[in-house]
Order: C-alpha cells, then sequence, then structure tokens
C-alpha cells in the first residue's frame, strides 16, 4: 500500500477561509472584531520567523492584530505589567507570549498571569483542566489541528486505538486527552507511549492512527507501524540547510518507508505544521465571540 498524503497547507487554508467569512459576518452584523496580541522578547529567529507568520495570519483574515516586540532584557515584572494592561484591552481577544523566554523569566508565572479567557494557546492551568474534564473552551493548537486533519480526512477516530509517542504539556498530553474524550471527533482508545516505555514497537504496531511526537528523527520506522495505518508526523527535525540558506526539515517518522504501509500519512514540511496557526486564530475568533456573549 502506498499512503494518500494529507495536505495540511490545504485543510488549514480551507479553515482560514471559513474563518475570513465569520470575520466579515461578526464585523457586519455585532461590529466585532478578533483581537490578537502577539509579544515577543529578543529577537531569536525562529521565535521571530513563527510570532511574524502569526500576526500576519491574523492580518490577512481580518483580526486587529497588535504586534508587541520587547527587548530580551526586559524584566518579570514590565512583562507581568504588559500582560496585565492586556488582560483588561477591550480590543484585544487573544494573548500569545512567544515561548520559549529568556532564562530570567520564569514561564510559568507569566502563563498564569493570562486571563484564562484570553489564553488563545490554552497553556493556562485552567484551561488545561477543562480539557481533562471535558469542558474546554480552547484546545491547544497543535494537537487541535491534529484532530482537524483527522476529521477532515475522513478518519474514523470513534473507538479507533490511537498510539500517541511523545508526552510533551504542548502536544502528546494534550492529544491523548482530546481524543478519549466522550465527543464527536474523539472516543478513541488512547495508549500513550514515552522514553521510559518498554517495548515500543508492540505498542506502535497495535495503533489504526499513530501520531508521533517524540522529537528524534526516525523514532517511528517501517517495522513498527500496522498496514493501513494512518500515521501523523509532528515532528520538526532540521537535517541541514539548502543553498539559498533555507532550513531543510523532516520529521519523526521515517517517511519513505513508512508510507508504503500506512493507508494514509501526513508529509513534513506541509502536514501538521500548517495547522497550528490556523488552530491559533480559530481560538482567537472563539474567544472573540465569547467575550461578547457570542458562542
Ligand atoms: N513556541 C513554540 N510553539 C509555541 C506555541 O504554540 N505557542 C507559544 N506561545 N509559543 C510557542
Amino acid at each position: 500500500m502506498t499512503a494518500k498524503l494529507i495536505n495540511g497547507a490545504e485543510i488549514a487554508r480551507q479553515i482560514r477561509e471559513e474563518i475570513k467569512q465569520e470575520v466579515i459576518q461578526l464585523k457586519a452584523k455585532h461590529n466585532l472584531v478578533p483581537g490578537l496580541a502577539t509579544v515577543l522578547l529578543g529577537a531569536d529567529p525562529g521565535s521571530l520567523s513563527y510570532i511574524t507568520g502569526k500576526e500576519k495570519t491574523a492580518r490577512e483574515l481580518g483580526f486587529y492584530s497588535e504586534r508587541i516586540d520587547l527587548p530580551e532584557t526586559t524584566s518579570q515584572k514590565d512583562l507581568l505589567s504588559l500582560i496585565e494592561k492586556l488582560n483588561k484591552e477591550p480590543k484585544i481577544h487573544g494573548i500569545l507570549v512567544q515561548m520559549p523566554l529568556p532564562e530570567h523569566i520564569n514561564e510559568s508565572e507569566v502563563l498564569y498571569a493570562i486571563d484564562p479567557r484570553k489564553d488563545v494557546d490554552a497553556f493556562h492551568p485552567v484551561n488545561v483542566g477543562k480539557l481533562m474534564i471535558g469542558d474546554a473552551d480552547y484546545l491547544p493548537c497543535t494537537p487541535a489541528g491534529i484532530q482537524q486533519l483527522l476529521i477532515r480526512s475522513g478518519v474514523k477516530i470513534d473507538g479507533a486505538e490511537v498510539v500517541v509517542v511523545g508526552r510533551s504539556n504542548i502536544v502528546g498530553k494534550p492529544i491523548a486527552n482530546i481524543l478519549m474524550q466522550k465527543n464527536k471527533g474523539a472516543n478513541a482508545t488512547v495508549t500513550l507511549c514515552h522514553t521510559h516505555t518498554r517495548d515500543l514497537a508492540s505498542h506502535t504496531h497495535r495503533a489504526d492512527i499513530l501520531i508521533v511526537a517524540a522529537g528524534k528523527l526516525k523514532a517511528v520506522t517501517a517495522d513498527m507501524v500496522k498496514e493501513g495505518a494512518v500515521v501523523i508526523d509532528v515532528g520538526v527535525n532540521q537535517i541541514g540547510t539548502s543553498t539559498s540558506g533555507k532550513r531543510i526539515i523532516r520529521g519523526d517518522v521515517d517517511f519513505d518507508a513508512v508510507k508504503e504501509k500506512a493507508s494514509m500519512i501526513t508529509p513534513v514540511p506541509g502536514g501538521v505544521g500548517p495547522m497550528t496557526i490556523t488552530m491559533l486564530m480559530l481560538n482567537t475568533l472563539k474567544a472573540a465571540k465569547l467575550a461578547a456573549g457570542l458562542a
């Protein structure tokens, strides 16, 4: 079997078009414009590229977008004061502080200071807890993107054996949580594997849907995959730089071999990646509607 490619760029484009139409409606009917504040400390090239993408997408979708660039030496106190100000600003519905933050900043304290209603990353413990009990307002962006890729590719999630490799707070734990909920687009039987899992292949072999967020090149090889499985590769590993200076990226899955066994697979790049920013926009739209009593 040669797997069908799940085209994340195209699915993300469709969702962005849906958001754009809804923003036009909200503006016309309720004079409501979703507002996103993006905050960056310092000038790390990776973070700069991510945050520029977020800000640009927000503007393209008709959002109000406020970009705040602060020096790397900004104090904890000044960052917390900024968040306090953004928490109170009615034009801003979503606040995104780009991670990682410089060493002298206490990251948890910053995340906890964001009003959970404006926490469009869904990293605040209130939002993590609400997801856990099946009462989420916002889903964290990368896992929400994975769920949408599965749903919009017609993958049957209900009752499926899902195996997740990796237990990060940003991907592994929340995607396991989302897909085990008693919800449409979920109801799966989920196994979460990690670096201390004994005999990883014995678990991955059972997966109808295999989600790999291990942070390691070729963490999953063809012999670990069941014939016909759906494989979602969340890995972002830089293997080199092209002659034009672009980063060359590969996932965590041995793509060339695994695509001969899977029924569907996400490529890297162009699979999960394009979904993340799009889901951030969906959360910001939801935050605006919740603030206006429209959701
Ligand atoms: N850094 C890497 N990924 C993310 C993300 O999803 N949100 C934020 N705020 N920072 C990140």
